[in-house]
């Protein structure tokens, strides 16, 4: 048996689904206040330009995470409030709110686990080229010792990007959020920069931040066939969700299967000497966001060949995602055991890597109310616990898994689905920001209550 400390148990938010005020204190234009003011991005036409109004709430949020009485705190630093230009200037008026946030939370016992990157670029690194640009992951090493610099005293675990697969596929091949190109092989470029910033940023943040644990969050999912699911279909598609992530880092390879020009060696490449060299090793935990596992069948009829899906992992053959049901309103099929399967996963292929659980939770309709006007949402409380089971069950098996954190603390912007889907266990009224803790979130908070504060970071087992 292990020696764990007890689970830590959070909730997470990220900077542009939550903070609104956009235009405050300096802060320049991201890449999603652009894509949003497209016709037809997001569903229902809204953006992040109000969201839950938490840049100027932060002693309402921290009010609730006490209420919570949770252990930790997962929220995103905005680049563009730091650094409006994405290079150069930098802002001091948004570095001043992460550290009062910080401090904010330290002084309520809540460990603060800031994430450098969740999808929020700097417009002009966009113009200038984005993340198919070996540039913008030299620029995001500048930021993340900028903010490093300013937090490290008190800030000990870090991430560094939310997700680089959404980032890479979904912007840059599906093109379906920001910045919305879609360009395949910009996509191949954009996850080796995504990885190679990672890599830069950890070596920024430990220069100033000695002791720093520095991780990169991961959105894995089991892979599985499909009784007429096509088997090279089935291994691409595990390749770039996984494979092109958990390879670098753990052995500093490229998954064969995949044949982008842009991975190959030669003049169309983009893997320098030494990049991966540089890759390897560099996780000192990983984080996992799991909601769902994906299922690989044949297409049928208007499937064939277009839409999300295939965009999204170009070079694929044919193929549609097959969800079974229990489905959750995003269309994610509820399947606890794969986040089992996920942090086993991990944990052979980085062996001693401390694990958390960074985000986890589900949408629903959320349209029943109890009494006392609370939304009252048992589905939610089901696929926490079943969840929380699993990776209690990955703990008693040994696997390192210290954190656990809900997505979200509140409703907020869902990126592509705008307000249409709610993750929260706080609902939040668009027109007042009134916030109404759920029944999930009392649920939590007994549970949170009954757990013992996390052991000092110090204490966490050491990989290298
Ligand atoms: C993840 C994102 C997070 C949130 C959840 C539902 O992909 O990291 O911001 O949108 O999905």
């Amino acid at each position: 048996m292990s020696s764990l400390p007890p689970l830590g148990l959070g909730t997470a938010t990220s900077a542009y689904q939550v903070e609104g005020a956009v235009r405050a204190d300096g802060r320049g234009r991201s890449v999603w206040d652009v894509f949003t003011e497209r016709p037809g991005a997001v569903k229902d036409g809204s953006d992040g330009s109000v969201a839950c109004d938490s840049y100027a709430r932060v002693a309402d949020d921290l009010a609730l995470l006490v209420e919570l009485g949770v252990t930790a705190y997962r929220f995103s630093v905005a680049w563009p409030r730091v650094q409006p230009a994405g290079r150069g200037q930098v802002e001091q008026r948004g570095l001043d709110h992460y550290d009062a946030m910080v401090d904010g939370l330290l002084a309520r016992g809540i460990r603060p686990f800031p994430t450098l990157y969740h999808w929020d670029l700097p417009q002009p690194l966009e113009d200038a080229g984005g993340w198919p640009a070996r540039e913008t992951a030299l620029r995001f090493a500048d930021y993340a010792g900028i903010v490093a610099e300013r937090l490290g005293d008190r800030v000990t675990t870090w991430a560094t990007h939310n997700e680089p697969w959404c980032t890479a596929f979904l912007g840059y091949a599906a093109g379906v959020f920001a910045p919305g190109r879609r360009e395949p092989g910009s996509a191949y470029a954009a996850a080796h920069h995504l990885l190679l910033s990672h890599a830069l940023g950890r070596e920024a943040v430990r220069a100033v931040a000695g002791a720093a644990e520095v991780g990169i969050v991961l959105n894995l999912a089991p892979v599985h066939r499909e009784p007429d699911g096509d088997p090279a279909a089935v291994a691409h598609v595990d390749a770039v969700q996984n494979g092109l992530w958990l390879d670098p880092l753990a052995r500093g390879t490229i998954p064969q299967t995949l044949t982008s020009p842009a991975l190959l060696p030669g003049p169309r490449g983009v893997v320098l000497p030494g990049d991966l060299e540089r890759v390897r090793g560099s996780a000192d935990w990983v984080g996992v966001n799991y909601y769902t596992p994906f299922r690989v069948g044949a297409p049928t009829g208007a499937e064939a060949g277009v839409g999300q899906d295939v965009d999204a992992y170009p070079g694929a053959a044919p193929f549609a995602f097959r969800p079974r049901p229990p489905l959750t309103t995003m269309g994610w099929e509820v399947d606890p055991s794969g986040l089992l399967t996920v942090l086993e996963r991990v944990a052979t292929e980085l062996p001693g890597v401390p694990l958390r659980v960074t985000e986890n939770g589900a949408a629903f309709p959320d349209d029943v109310r109890g009494a006392d006007g609370r939304v009252d949402d048992p589905d939610r409380i089901a696929y926490l616990q079943q969840h929380l089971a699993a990776v209690e069950q990955a703990r008693a098996s040994g696997l390192p898994v210290l954190d656990y954190f809900v997505w979200s603390l509140m409703d907020n912007f869902e990126w592509a689905q705008g307000y249409t889907q709610t993750f929260g266990l706080v609902s939040v009224a668009r027109t007042t920001q009134q916030r109404t803790p759920k029944r999930s979130f009392a649920w939590y908070a007994a549970l949170a209550r009954g757990a013992q504060p996390l052991s000092p970071p110090a204490s966490s087992p050491r990989t290298k």
